[in-house]
């Protein structure tokens, strides 16, 4: 099933040395709080730039970049879905965003990525809903990718590590 390649980490994810980090974006890809925030202090002003060039992304999309001068080789953009309550197709659109990932995971042949807890944060997805969502598509993307070594969540506060943790007892 691969779990013994899922780590749950409580770093900030702009340190993690990894091929890519995942971004929580939103879709001007022009930065904001949060990860997203946090993604381009670190990066600098080039990450800004280069997505400047991307016009954009829709949600339940992925687009890569860069990773400028975070420790990271590529940083890839995802925009998740606004929590409405669920009748908007909110866990099929985070679902995308982590299927888009490990698409572009597998098309640059990366190794290691970090994820932070995509919607869970601004745009409030319920934390167990959306960790029940990632554990089920990661495990399904370290099938599909035997090249994928290391699936590094960050969990920067209890309830999302707690979240995780009740996701991975579940056995598929
Ligand atoms: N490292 C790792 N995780 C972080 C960091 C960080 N430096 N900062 C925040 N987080 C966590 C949050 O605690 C949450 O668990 O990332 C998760 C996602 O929360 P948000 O960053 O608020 O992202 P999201 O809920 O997807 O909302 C996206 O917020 O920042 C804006 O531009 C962004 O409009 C977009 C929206």
């Amino acid at each position: 099933m691969g779990d013994e390649r899922i780590f749950l980490v409580d770093d900030d994810i702009t340190g993690l040395a990894v091929d890519a980090i995942v971004n929580a974006a939103n879709n001007s890809l022009l930065g904001g709080g949060g990860v997203d925030g946090a993604i381009h202090d670190a990066a600098g002003p080039g990450l800004l730039a280069e997505c400047r060039t991307l016009q954009g992304c829709a949600t339940g999309e992925a687009k890569i970049t860069g990773g400028h001068q975070l420790p990271a080789r590529y940083v890839i953009h995802t925009v998740g879905p606004v929590w409405h309550g669920g009748g908007k197709q909110e866990p099929e659109l985070l679902a995308a965003c982590y299927r888009r990932c490990f698409a572009l995971v597998a098309e640059y042949g990366l190794q290691t990525i970090a994820i932070p807890a995509i919607s869970t944060g601004v745009y409030g997805f319920p934390k167990e809903a959306a960790a029940v969502i990632a554990i089920g598509e990661i495990r399904r993307a370290l099938i599909d990718n035997p090249q994928l070594l290391k699936v590094v969540l960050t969990c920067f506060n209890q309830g999302t590590r707690q979240a995780y943790e009740k996701a991975l007892k579940d056995k598929p």
